[in-house]
């Protein structure tokens, strides 16, 4: 059997790394693993590849930034070439990136049996180009990998057949699982030293007494109406309360520079690099609280217990929200609500609960599910 799999940004890679380890285990298989390129830089791209042992990319397609139509075209036409050559049994692709989509298309167009891992999501926001991704995938895929009953739930309401879904679990909770006893150890104030955006003094951080932050959704930094009211809340209360910490984007930096709010940012917030992979882990490990828009850091507060505020009116995740007994509520972007929660979370001590098969194996149960489809 011959499998083809493909990464594209950031938040595939750590979905795909025990996905590589499962099949390497599988000596019948043949696996040839795709990088689009869609983000390239080394702390986007290579460092991922080097913390979690993923092998080097057989294929590289060297996409870059683009429009979404730029990417997803350029996609499909380089793609395209790949699939001819290999004649694959399978693509699997995994999340909902640009490169998720696109590949998805050319294996249906060629006639490809599609394993989507990470089906079956839904926020239900049809402006969030991940939702588009999203639907477009799960109708072409002939095997749905889902994270949650929720998601198989979804896919039924939307005429799946049963034999179709394989719930297996959450398979970037297999890489949390693998790597967080390697970070427990690693020293917060000498890793935020060492990724400093702009080297300057900071004082010595406690290991568990800082909030960290992430936000690059276009639905928050796009709009300077919508970003300015965020960055003053963050700026003027929250960095009054303990340190924030936000490894920037790429794209929200841009923003900020943009709207002429990079040096307040800059004068409070413990500005960093992109981060690894075990770095992230391991302030999540230690945060007394994360504010984010990323649907992973969601799901990874869920596991460590890291009280979080999404940033986001809706979630394609609500298994990692409270009243389903995860880490997460949904504060939008409106500054009345991410005040109220954020006093809220500060003052309480509950601990979420871990949801059902996000157990560190599910890589397994997809390889399994993958060799006894027809
Ligand atoms: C993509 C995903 C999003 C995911 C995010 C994580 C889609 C539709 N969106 O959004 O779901 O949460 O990745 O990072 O696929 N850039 C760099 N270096 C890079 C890559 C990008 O500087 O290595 C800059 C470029 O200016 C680029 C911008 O970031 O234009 C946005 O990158 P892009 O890949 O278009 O989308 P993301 O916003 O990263």
């Amino acid at each position: 059997m011959k499998i083809i799999s493909i990464v594209g940004a950031r938040p595939n890679f750590m979905k795909i790394a025990p996905f590589c380890r499962a099949l390497a285990t599988h000596q019948e298989v043949k696996h040839v693993l795709v990088h689009t390129g869609q983000h390239y830089d080394v702390r986007m791209s290579d460092s991922f590849f080097a913390d979690l042992g993923i092998p080097e990319p057989d294929v590289h397609l060297n996409i870059g930034s683009g429009s979404h139509a730029e990417q997803v075209g350029r996609t499909m036409i380089e793609f395209e070439k790949v699939v001819r050559a290999e004649k694959p049994d399978w693509i699997v692709v995994v999340g909902d990136v640009n490169a998720t989509c696109a590949c998805s298309i050319v294996a249906k167009k060629e006639h490809v049996k599609l394993a989507h891992i990470e089906a079956g999501l839904r926020s239900g926001d049809m402006d969030m180009p991940e939702e588009v991704n999203r639907l477009v995938t799960d109708r072409l895929a002939d095997l749905l990998l889902t994270p949650d009953r929720i998601s198989s739930a979804n896919l039924t309401a939307e005429g799946v057949q049963s034999h179709r879904i394989a719930f297996v679990g959450n398979i970037m909770i297999d890489t949390l699982e693998a790597e967080r006893s390697k970070v427990a150890a690693r020293n917060v104030t000498e890793l935020v030293k060492r990724e400093l955006l702009d080297s300057r003094d900071i004082p010595a951080l406690p290991d568990d007494g800082f909030a960290v932050m992430t936000m690059h959704r276009p639905s928050n930094v796009d709009q300077i109406e919508t970003l300015k009211p965020l960055i003053d809340f963050l700026t003027d209360e929250v960095t009054k309360d303990m340190p924030l910490l936000w490894p920037i984007h790429p794209r929200a930096r841009k923003q900020l520079e943009l709207f002429g709010l990079w040096d307040k940012v800059r004068a409070s917030v413990v500005l960093l690099n992109p981060l690894g992979y075990h770095d992230m882990l391991r302030l999540n490990m230690g945060a007394r609280m994360m504010l984010t828009d990323s649907g992973g850091l969601q799901e990874e507060c869920c596991v460590l217990g890291t009280p979080c505020l999404t940033l986001r009116w809706n979630t394609e995740r609500p298994v990692t929200l409270r009243e389903h007994g995860g880490a997460s509520i949904l504060v939008g972007n409106d500054v009345e609500k991410v005040r109220a929660a954020y006093h809220e979370v500060l003052h309480s001590t509950r601990m979420p609960q871990r949801p059902e098969l996000w157990d560190g194996h599910t890589a397994e149960r997809i390889v399994d599910a993958l060799l006894r489809a027809k």
